[in-house]
């Protein structure tokens, strides 16, 4: 959508039109899920005209026309799906980790999205017979986390090639946020010459954490927030990729005033993860994850565990 379409908006001039775009929310819709406070934030307008701008997007989204149910049986075929390595797990997602869609992880500290993402890396390189995507994968590791030898030993435990294996993986080490968004940049332009059917973040959120600090820098890092999501979605259309994305929960009065089980990210990430999972410590190895929202799966939990072989029922 073009800045002239969004200056249609009542209340919208050319400067709080640029100011949007620039923003990210190059589409109505973008605009019509925005909660007025950070809209207000976002293009230094008042509450009430960032209302009335939320109001007129909502009317004007382009809502789509109507598809058959045949049509859309058709489209979902060619969705693949990524197994977790624990049957339950896949159960509770419907068949495993789809691609064209984004699913969140999210959970303290130890809760297992690490080794997950390990576990995902190997899979996705499997052939789909064996519950992977066929494929190569790719991590932006932001927390230094990424261990090679971790994903030799899940895969030696699976009686695959270590080292091809590890031939199969992309691994860019995100410095910064800013960092962070220049890898998913590079990660579109491999994507062409690479059947990448995986992209990890890992973790999405934790620079932006702690970069964009305190009331002030809200709007701010979730219009950035909001734009890097919108790279990972182009990625997993262009690729037909599953994305994989972490995010801790935090005890932080942060926006969600202490509550330790929620993720932080706030509206913009809720909004655009497909499948978001709760993950928490159980007894010694076991994990628990709550499919907390899905499109068409009921909400519900898997157990699993997470040992040296990786990821297992
Ligand atoms: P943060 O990144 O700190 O938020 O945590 P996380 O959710 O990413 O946790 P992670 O996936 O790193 O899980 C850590 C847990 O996995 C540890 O408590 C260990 O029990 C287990 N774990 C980690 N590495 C290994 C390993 O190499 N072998 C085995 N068997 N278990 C491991
Ligand atoms: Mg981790």
């Amino acid at each position: 959508m073009s800045a002239e379409e969004i200056e249609k908006l009542p209340g919208v001039g050319p400067a709080t039109a640029e100011k949007l775009m620039d923003a990210g929310y190059n589409d109505l819709m973008a605009i019509a899920v925005e909660s007025p406070r950070v809209l207000s934030d976002v293009a230094e307008i008042g509450d009430s005209t960032a209302g009335k701008i939320i109001q007129a997007a909502k009317e004007a989204a382009d809502i789509g026309g109507f598809e058959t149910g045949s049509e859309l049986l058709e489209k979902r075929k060619s969705i693949g799906m990524l197994s977790t390595g624990a049957e339950s797990f896949n159960d509770l997602l419907g068949g495993g980790i789809e691609t064209g869609s984004i699913t969140e992880l999210f959970g303290e500290f130890g809760s297992g999205k690490t080794q997950i993402a390990h576990q995902l890396l190997v899979n996705a390189t499997r052939t789909e017979e064996e519950g992977g995507l066929d494929g190569q994968a790719m991590i932006i590791d932001t927390e230094n986390s990424f261990r090679p030898g971790r994903v030799c030993e899940i895969a030696e435990a699976r009686d695959m090639d270590p080292e091809e294996t590890l031939d199969n993986i992309h691994v860019g080490r995100a410095f910064n946020s800013h960092h962070q968004m220049l890898l998913a940049d590079r990660a579109l332009d491999l994507g062409k010459d690479n059947p990448i059917r995986l992209l990890v973040v890992d973790s999405l959120t934790s620079h932006f954490r702690a970069e964009y600090v305190g009331r002030g820098a809200l709007a701010e890092r979730q219009q950035t927030l909001n734009k890097h999501l919108h790279k990972l979605l182009n990625f997993a259309d262009r690729n037909n990729a599953a994305i994989v994305v972490t995010n801790q929960v935090t005890a932080n009065p942060d926006q969600f005033f202490g509550d330790p089980t929620k993720p932080i990210g706030g509206h913009i990430l809720g909004h655009t993860a497909t499948f978001r999972v709760y993950l928490r410590k159980s007894k010694g190895d076991k994990r628990i994850a709550r499919l907390v929202d899905s499109p068409n799966m009921p909400e519900g939990e898997a157990v699993f565990k997470v040992e040296e072989a990786g990821i297992t029922e």
